[in-house]
């Protein structure tokens, strides 16, 4: 008779030690797949003029425009790609940008005025590469007013 109640200690024992049954979504290969939607970011066709061509490119809003230029193989003048030393100015012709990181005064982001390397695409656009000059003189008389 005491056979039966210790192997029903042993079975109550082994239950209460198992783990807890975890239920996880998982995809054709047997990992737990994140959601897709979550992790794409957007991206947008970025036209840009330089050098007499055009090219259109897919920039993620994630990367700014210098990085994917520079992906791409376009020789785009740059140099700290930390928006400070203006070697990569550029006109906004049509579309959306952000460059909330970039330090140009926001008189001269009104008048159409970007840093490629703190341009982050916010729609399709275009924007035209410009010489260096240009920009330093925009920037020259905005802080004059
Ligand atoms: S590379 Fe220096 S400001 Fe853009």
């Amino acid at each position: 008779m005491a056979a039966p109640a210790a192997a029903s200690l042993i079975h109550l024992a082994a239950t209460a030690c198992s783990p807890p049954r975890v239920r996880l979504r998982r995809g054709a290969t047997g990992l737990r797949r994140p959601r897709a939607a979550a992790l794409a970011a957007r991206a947008y066709k970025v036209t840009i003029e330089h050098g007499g061509e055009s090219r259109v490119v897919e920039v993620e809003e994630d990367e700014t425009i210098l990085s994917r230029a520079l992906d791409e193989g376009i020789d785009v003048p740059h140099d700290c790609k930390l928006g400070v030393c203006m070697t990569c100015p550029a006109r906004l012709v049509a579309g959306e940008v952000d460059q909330g990181d970039g330090m140009l005064s926001d008189d001269v982001v009104a008048q159409g005025y970007a840093l490629l390397c703190a341009s982050y695409p916010r729609s399709d656009c275009t924007i035209r590469v410009i010489p260096e000059e240009e920009l330093l003189q925009v920037q020259l008389a905005t802080a004059d007013d």
